[in-house]
């Protein structure tokens, strides 16, 4: 008797919940590929991605935004359900790639879901990852840097693998940072200096400075990066704006380091 009871009152149940709690109920719309907020959905997306592969030599740019949806919670977030392109820094390979990025109100770290078609030249980038990693673990001379690239956009062969590890560490710390009004992009290492270890890892010292936009401002931020080829950097960071007048600029809390060391 409950039981049909139960059943009588479903249908009535489920048509209810559209107008009251449903995700249904709250405003979805398709939004222009070419607008500013779908291209940042995919840019941090991509700097995820990058962070997250763990190889300094399989680095994705994002190539086109091909279909973007946002659905908006009042008084919660954006969250942006996009379709995209992507070409690898080196082999240029294109990867097709569908995700879910979720902006909270004023916070920063959106929470991202992505899937990407399989990449055909991971077995290249791996043993890339795998030489420089020898060749930074066999260094007398512990490597060092700066102005990388310089003021001509040149950056040495040599320090070419130097610059993507910095790429991908310094991903972890914009994911972080970002939010749905601000975007960063790595602009420029001005000085790099590899840590000795006596485990497997390697680690480096990094000081960056990213591009922040809307605002067009100099981020500048000091990275400690710990790797392992095949896994996500360790990561440790520390940001204050006004890079052009360092002195008395320092981030408010002093010196708060934050990262993904446990
Ligand atoms: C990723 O793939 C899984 C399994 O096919 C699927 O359940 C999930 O919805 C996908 N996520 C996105 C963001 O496309
Ligand atoms: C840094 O520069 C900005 C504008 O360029 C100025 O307002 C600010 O007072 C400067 N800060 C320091 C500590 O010099």
């Amino acid at each position: 008797m409950k039981l049909v009871w139960l059943i009588t009152l479903l249908p009535l149940a489920i048509r209810a919940i559209p107008f009251s709690v449903s995700p249904e109920a709250w405003s979805v719309r398709d939004i222009p590929t070419s607008q500013r907020a779908a291209r940042e959905a995919g840019r941090v997306t991509v700097q995820y991605l990058n962070y997250y592969s763990g190889s300094p030599h399989q680095l994705l740019y994002l190539d086109a935004v091909r279909k973007a949806t946002v659905k908006s919670i009042p008084e919660i977030g954006d969250k942006f359900y996009i379709e995209f392109t992507t070409k690898d820094y080196q082999t240029n390979e294109a990867r097709v790639c569908t995700a879910s990025v979720f902006f909270r109100q004023q916070q920063a770290k959106p929470a991202i879901h992505v899937n990407c078609t399989t990449s055909g030249s991971l077995m290249k980038a791996r043993e890339d990852d795998y030489n420089f990693y020898s060749k930074v673990k066999k260094q007398i001379t512990p490597i060092s840097g700066k102005d990388i690239p310089d003021s001509f956009g040149f950056i040495e062969p040599d320090m070419l693998p130097v610059w993507y590890l910095a790429i991908m560490g310094s991903s972890f710390a914009v994911w972080e940072k970002t939010t749905e009004e601000r975007s960063y992009t790595m602009a420029q290492i001005k000085t790099v200096q590899q840590l000795p270890r006596k485990d497997d890892s390697v680690a480096f010292d990094y000081d960056i400075l990213l591009h922040e936009l809307p605002t067009e401002e100099m981020i500048h931020c000091s990275l400690h990066i710990v790797w392992i080829p095949g896994k996500p950097p360790k990561v440790d960071y520390e940001c204050s704006n006004n890079a052009e007048n360092g002195s008395g600029a320092e981030s408010e809390e002093g010196s708060t380091f934050l990262g993904n060391f446990k």
